[in-house]
């Protein structure tokens, strides 16, 4: 059996999603700027998707710009506030991912811009009152907070941070990769600059995603090139990906709230049992549903003396999980996440991510060949 466990990585693409995106590839190739039939057709099919995604967060289809994934909406929404939008200082935090926190050093030390580190509690939950006594001081700022935290599933109130960065008049960016298509939102009613998404991360294509940038933040230029995306990003469209991502949030959003039910009582069972298979385990960041993403669970689990092993013997055994963020697997660096709330690193960290394909069974499986791996290997 193999059992994949690593949806906050990527998560498998959605059989309807790939039966959407096989005619566009295959029959509509036509480049959307040009003017003839062919690229008529594939930029009527462009304007369909971006005006799906618009309906789903009830916004204006232009407000949606359309980019290569999450890391890139992430650059652009950082660089724009800075090029575009005058903001000579940036609020954000230690545990953002690094789409995020490595724009905002480069971003900072090229532009001689001010950076600043909120503070965090233990669970990594940003201090309201520090980031109101930062907002207080008059600069022109850029607040850029992650919705959700891939690695350790804590949440931010998004609404009333982008009430206080209003009330304070600084720009708001909230990367919401791990949240798009798993929360609703509505923008109607959320006073925010930027927001990005990332299909991969709800069963869409990887290598495409958006920026929202609301129509009252005015930017103009972030990749120099063609007019494509009102300008704002050159290059000709990955117009089978954007099919893709446009349907992916189709099947999101039809049965969000099951999908959330259903994930969330996988999560639940999961703590339950690792809580009567370990009596020492703890986990990382938030665990509550309505505080929480429900996709993520970060383990801290008991300290053995083969621990480095965890991960490998597990994947041996056909279970795939993470042991921070997977887009530095690979690197030996500790998670930066894990860090920046001081949790215990001495202890193994496995975070399990879990999607509407995962099964009970699956988790069982994955229960039993950790018990397994501590029995045998690691005693
Ligand atoms: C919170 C967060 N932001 C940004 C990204 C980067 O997205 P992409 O892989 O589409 O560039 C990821 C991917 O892991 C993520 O989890």
């Amino acid at each position: 059996m193999r059992v994949y466990l690593d949806n906050a990585a990527t998560t498998p693409v959605a059989p309807e999603v790939v039966e959407a995106m096989i005619p566009v590839l295959r029959d509509t190739f036509g480049n959307p700027s040009s003017t003839h039939s062919f690229g008529r057709n594939a930029k009527a099919l462009l304007e369909t998707s971006r005006r799906i995604v618009a309906k789903h967060l009830n916004c204006a289809a232009s407000e949606i710009i359309f980019t290569s994934g999450g890391t890139e909406a992430d650059n652009m929404a950082i660089h724009t506030a800075v090029t575009e939008l005058g903001v000579k200082r940036i609020i954000t935090s230690a545990i953002e991912h690094h789409a995020v926190g490595h724009t905002a050093d480069a971003v900072s030390a090229h532009e001689k811009i001010e950076l600043v580190l909120v503070n965090l509690d233990s669970k990594g939950n940003v201090d309201l009152e520090h980031l109101e006594t930062l907002l207080k001081e008059a600069k022109p700022t850029l607040v850029s907070l992650m919705h959700a935290n891939n690695e350790i599933a804590t949440m931010i109130p998004l609404k009333r941070i982008a009430q206080m960065c209003r009330q304070y008049g600084a720009y708001f960016h909230s990367d919401t990769v791990q949240t798009m298509a798993h929360f609703p939102f509505d923008l109607s009613d959320l006073d925010i600059d930027f927001i990005t998404c990332a299909a991969h991360k709800f069963h869409g294509p990887k290598g495409i995603g958006f920026l929202y940038a609301n129509k009252k933040t005015k930017v103009t230029s972030f990749i120099h090139g063609g007019a494509q995306e009102r300008g704002l990003r050159g290059g000709t469209e990955n117009l089978a990906g954007i099919v893709g991502l446009a349907k992916a949030m189709d099947l999101a959003y039809e049965d969000v709230e099951e999908h959330q039910k259903h994930v969330f009582s996988l999560k639940s069972y999961m703590m339950d049992q690792l809580h009567a298979l370990f009596p020492t385990v703890s986990f990382h960041g938030e665990t509550d549903f309505d505080k929480a993403l429900y996709t993520v669970l970060n383990v801290c689990l008991p300290a053995t003396e083969k621990t480095s092993m965890l991960l490998f013997t597990l994947d041996l055994k056909g279970v795939a999980v993470s042991g921070g963020s997977a887009c530095t697997s690979g690197a030996t660096k500790g998670s930066h996440v894990l860090e920046g709330i001081h949790a215990d690193m001495t202890r193994p960290n496995v975070r399990f991510s879990f999607s509407r394909y995962t099964t009970k069974e699956e988790i069982d499986y994955a229960l039993q060949q950790l018990q397994q791996v501590y029995q045998h290997n690691l005693s």
